[in-house]
Order: C-alpha cells, then sequence, then structure tokens
C-alpha cells in the first residue's frame, strides 16, 4: 500500500508539472480529486490495511490528498485569472485619458513674467485692490479734471472717503516708494478693474504687472534695456518691439512698448487695427513729482516705471485672438494650457 502511495505521488507530481491551462487543470481533477478518482479509491482500501499499518499508511494517504489539493486550487486559480484577464482586455481599445488640472494659462503667463523680472533683480510687492482715490490718482500726478476720475471710467465704491477699484497697478508704487527707500527695485502683478464696454479685447476686470526702479542716476537706457530683455526672453529672440511716445500723468517722459502683431506677423490684420504693432506695455521715468510726493528727492534719484497686461501677453503667447475666452472657463479651451 505505502509503495502504491509513493507511485501515485510521483504520478500526481509530474501530471502537475505538464498542465498548460484550464482544461487540464480540470482533467487532473477528474483523474484525483473525485469520488471515483485514485487517491480516494486508496482511501476505499484504508479498512484492509492491517491493523498496525493503518495509522501511517492513514497519515501518507492525508499527505498526498492535500498536496493533490493544494496544488489544484492554486493552479486553478492562476489559470482562472489569466482567462479573465485575456477575455475582458480589448487590446485594440484606446488607453483611458488621465484628467489632470493645471493653472489657468493667466495665472501660468504671471508667474513666468514674475519668474523673468525676479531674475533681473525685482522683487514682488503687493497692494489692495480697493483702493481711494488718493492712491490710484492723486499720488499719481492725476488731475483734478482727469477723465479717468469719471464714474464712466471707474468703479466707485459708495463710501464717505471715495474707495474705488483700483484702475491700475501704479497705486502699489506709491505704497512701496512710501515704504521704502531707494534703491526699490520691485514688480506688482494684480488684477485692476475698468468700467469698460466687454468686447475681443477688453474686459472690465483683467491683470497687470507693474515694474519699479528708484535709484541715483537710473536712465531711460536701462528702462529700454530692461523691458527689451524682458520681452526677448518672454517672446524669443526673434521678436521685434518699437518704443513709441506716449503720456501718463505719473511718468515724463512716457512711451508705449510694441510688439509685431503675433496674427499677421506685422501686416495689418483686424487683431492689430491694421498697424501691424500690438501694444504690450506702458512705461516712463517716475515723474518728479511722483518722487516728491513719496518723499524721494528727484534731485538726487530717479527711477522708471512700466505696466504690462498680462491677458494681452497671454493672448500673444497661446494665439488666442478674443479676450472673453480666457474668462468663459470652457474647458475645452482651458484643457489645451
Ligand atoms: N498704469 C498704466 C496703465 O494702466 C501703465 C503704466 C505703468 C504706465 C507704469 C507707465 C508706468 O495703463
Amino acid at each position: 500500500m505505502l509503495d502504491e502511495i509513493k507511485k501515485i505521488r510521483t504520478e500526481v507530481e509530474s501530471r502537475l508539472a505538464d498542465i498548460k491551462n484550464s482544461d487540464g487543470v480540470e482533467n487532473f481533477r477528474l483523474d484525483y480529486l473525485v469520488k471515483k478518482g485514485s487517491i480516494q479509491s486508496l482511501f476505499d482500501r484504508l479498512k484492509d490495511v492491517p491493523k498496525d499499518e493503518k495509522p501511517l499508511v492513514g497519515k501518507e494517504l492525508n499527505l498526498l490528498r492535500s498536496f493533490a489539493e493544494e496544488n489544484y486550487k492554486s493552479l486553478k486559480e492562476k489559470f482562472e485569472n489569466s482567462k479573465e484577464t485575456i477575455s475582458e482586455l480589448d487590446l485594440t481599445l484606446p488607453g483611458r485619458k488621465e484628467f489632470t488640472g493645471s493653472h489657468h494659462p493667466v495665472l501660468q503667463t504671471m508667474r513666468e513674467m514674475n519668474e523673468i523680472f525676479i531674475k533681473m533683480g525685482f522683487s514682488i510687492a503687493e497692494g489692495p485692490d480697493i483702493e481711494d482715490e488718493y492712491h490710484n490718482f492723486d499720488a499719481l500726478n492725476f488731475p483734478p479734471d482727469h477723465p479717468a476720475r469719471d464714474m464712466q471710467d471707474t468703479f466707485f465704491i459708495e463710501s464717505e472717503n471715495k474707495l474705488l477699484l483700483r484702475t491700475h497697478t501704479s497705486p502699489v508704487q506709491i505704497r512701496v516708494m512710501k515704504e521704502m527707500k531707494p534703491p526699490i527695485r520691485c514688480i506688482m502683478p494684480g488684477r485692476v478693474y475698468r468700467n469698460e464696454a466687454i468686447n475681443a479685447r477688453s474686459l472690465a476686470e483683467f491683470h497687470q504687472i507693474e515694474g519699479l526702479y528708484i535709484d541715483k542716476h537710473v536712465t531711460f537706457a536701462e528702462l529700454k534695456g530692461t523691458l527689451i530683455q524682458f520681452a526677448k526672453k518672454m517672446y524669443g529672440e526673434n521678436s521685434k518691439f518699437r518704443f513709441r511716445p506716449s503720456f501718463f500723468p505719473f511718468t515724463e517722459p512716457s512711451a508705449e512698448l510694441d510688439i509685431t502683431c503675433f496674427l499677421c506677423g506685422g501686416e495689418g490684420c483686424r487683431v492689430c487695427k491694421y498697424s501691424g504693432w500690438l501694444e504690450i506695455a506702458g512705461c516712463g521715468m517716475v515723474h518728479p513729482n511722483v518722487l516728491k510726493e513719496c518723499g524721494i528727492d528727484p534731485e538726487v534719484y530717479s527711477g522708471y516705471a512700466f505696466g504690462f497686461g498680462i491677458e494681452r501677453v497671454t493672448m500673444l503667447r497661446t494665439g488666442i485672438d478674443d479676450i472673453r475666452l480666457l474668462y468663459e472657463n470652457d474647458v475645452r479651451v482651458l484643457e489645451q494650457f
């Protein structure tokens, strides 16, 4: 009997080693593990075994049965799983798309602009969105009858001290100059508000980055150099720029920086109003009246200031030709950035 058990054990071992698929597993079960299988028939013969041999034979038989059963179970699991994978996976299906969020293109632009100016030695300053007339206009040398002070151009907040939503980031210049002693080299990113009709080119709420540099002997050449350096980093070495004389109450002389239109490449089109150029920044040398107002002696110090519209820069980088697309929050637009 013990010899027979040994024989079946060797047989079982070699059968197990040969099993290659789930049919093989099933045939193994039918041959060894069912009631009429060869292991059970050995159990059936246990009653004829002499009494003193019974414990040993019984033990060996049990070992054989559990060996066969355990191996059967694990092989069954293995082939069942692989069968499932093959039948359920259609390898020709396109992969599942992972949806990951990203920063809004305007925020991306703002951060990139900050980064370039930080590398040039500027630090970041901030001011409040709700300003008073003093910081937004008076201290910036706006005359009392300037049209920007009109309700049609500025959102005023009903209050005793005539609060308003800042129309530009330039009031932060005043706050910075009153707080710090020259040399001052700051950029001031933030949101600004204007009471304007919304169309493809302008919104009532948008973003600017203001720049301010105050020191002894600061010249207009440095202003031009800094802005061109920045613009080339932002738009590439081959982009073309021009400075055009302009006017702001808080800078003298004043200029505007233009870049070749991204849509027509300078030929003239609807976006650039057929001029071939797009305005990207206002700038100039800080007006002596402004320096004086902030307690800085214009005989000793001079400085420049500039202001970029961040949405405009974003449009130039992305090729979006309608500013409203940036704020409609249509995922089909946003997911491209
Ligand atoms: N504040 C100006 C504007 O809103 C831009 C500007 C900033 C111009 C700094 C000159 C100097 O248009």
